[in-house]
């Protein structure tokens, strides 16, 4: 099936308009007979935020923004989903044309502004598939139009935390005006004391949820320390790393022009050294997420190596297919052998003091 789709309508989704082709897929995951996935080899296992993931392989925010395909990406193989990002009211987004192929660069860019169908709709879905098997992770954001960024995201956990694994509070992306400020230090701390005692609020009684935090590839390394201090100190249990990025370095596409936010194989080197500075600062504190531009098996064990528990993709999807997923675990495994590693625990962060050694990434 996977080799199927990857063949014969993969081609034609590359034809169209990116957003057009989106709509497509998802139409695809909701209608298609997907079987189960194969069960994933037991070396393949990650222990992160209390939680057990069958392979460190997930599926990054943006792909089911309003939660309604998480079961059948389930069935493509991914080890965790991360639903959203989703606003508490519904919003529209920019305008089209707002998500951009960069085929000669492999790149993606996409400026659409956070388009949901808002909380409620959101929370509806996740509640009828709470307790079907997966990790259901949602990506949290605030709406464009709001007085209180704050409380959008307290909205947000309060409707959403009974229904997901864990929540992640996306402080990164660069298409909402004024929503990146919330990295900086005193903002981050009032915002992470709020979502922090919404989400013990919503647990009523249980354990609360995980909660991540996910920033920008583009802070200055002074930004990070302050970030991660944050963090450390408001007992956050991961965060992602990270978000697409506003800079442009060597493109050769023509689409390189369009503004908004580039993530694909242009985002690999920066965002796997944003990783292991994050991992150096956190000094074992938390795990962390790795994502930007995992396009191979290669790519991902670079991340775990650089110092993620976990990695997400999306971009590699459009250009390698979802037969992506596949291969990737396959490669993780032959890596683990011929590293001798008996986990992937075992080889988080290995490199991170050597790649934050390394001249900054241009
Ligand atoms: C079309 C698109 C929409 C996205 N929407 C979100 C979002 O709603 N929330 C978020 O935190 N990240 C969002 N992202 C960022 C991805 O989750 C991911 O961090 C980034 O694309 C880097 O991974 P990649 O290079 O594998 O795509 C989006 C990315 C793309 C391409």
């Amino acid at each position: 099936m996977i080799v199927l789709f990857d063949r014969l309508v993969r081609p034609l989704l590359r034809t169209l308009d990116p957003e057009t082709a989106h709509a497509l897929a998802l139409n695809a995951l909701k209608l298609a007979p997907l079987p189960r996935a194969a069960p994933d080899d037991e070396k393949l296992r990650v222990d992160a935020f209390g939680l057990t993931f069958p392979s460190p392989v997930g599926l990054a925010a943006g792909f089911d923004k309003n939660a309604e395909v998480t079961d059948a990406l389930f069935r493509l193989g991914f080890g965790f989903v991360e639903a959203g990002g989703v606003t508490p009211k519904p919003q529209p987004g920019n305008p089209r044309p707002r998500l951009f192929r960069l085929d000669a660069d492999q790149g993606v860019i996409n400026r659409l502004g956070l388009n949901s169908e808002g909380v409620e709709a959101v929370a509806q879905r996740l509640a009828v598939r709470a307790t079907a098997p997966g990790i259901v992770g949602i990506n949290i954001g605030a709406n464009k139009d709001t007085a209180d960024r704050a409380g959008d995201y307290v909205a947000c956990i309060e409707a959403l935390a009974p229904h997901v694994s864990f929540l992640t509070v996306n402080v990164s992306s660069p298409n909402t005006p004024g929503l990146r400020n919330l990295q900086q230090a005193s903002a981050l701390d009032d915002l992470l004391s709020r979502v922090i005692d919404a989400r013990e609020r919503a647990a009523v009684g249980n354990k609360p949820k995980p909660l991540l935090l996910k920033i920008a590839p583009d802070l200055t390394l002074g930004d990070l320390d302050d970030v991660v201090g944050v963090a450390r100190r408001r007992r956050i249990d991961g965060m992602v790393v990270g978000n697409t990025t506003l800079s442009r370095a060597n493109l050769r596409d023509a689409a390189a022009k369009e503004q908004g936010g580039l993530s694909g194989r242009p985002l690999f080197a920066l965002s796997t050294r944003m990783l292991a500075e994050t991992y150096v600062r956190a000094e074992g504190a938390f795990p962390l997420i790795g994502a930007g531009g995992v396009d191979s098996g290669a790519a991902a064990f670079a991340k775990i190596k650089a110092g993620a528990s976990l990695i997400q993709l999306y971009s590699g999807l459009i250009f390698r297919g979802i037969g992506l997923i596949g291969a990737i675990k396959k490669d993780l495994l032959d890596f683990m052998r011929i590293g001798r590693f008996d986990s992937l625990a075992d080889a988080v962060g290995r490199d991170a003091a050597a790649v934050t050694a390394e001249p900054w990434p241009t």
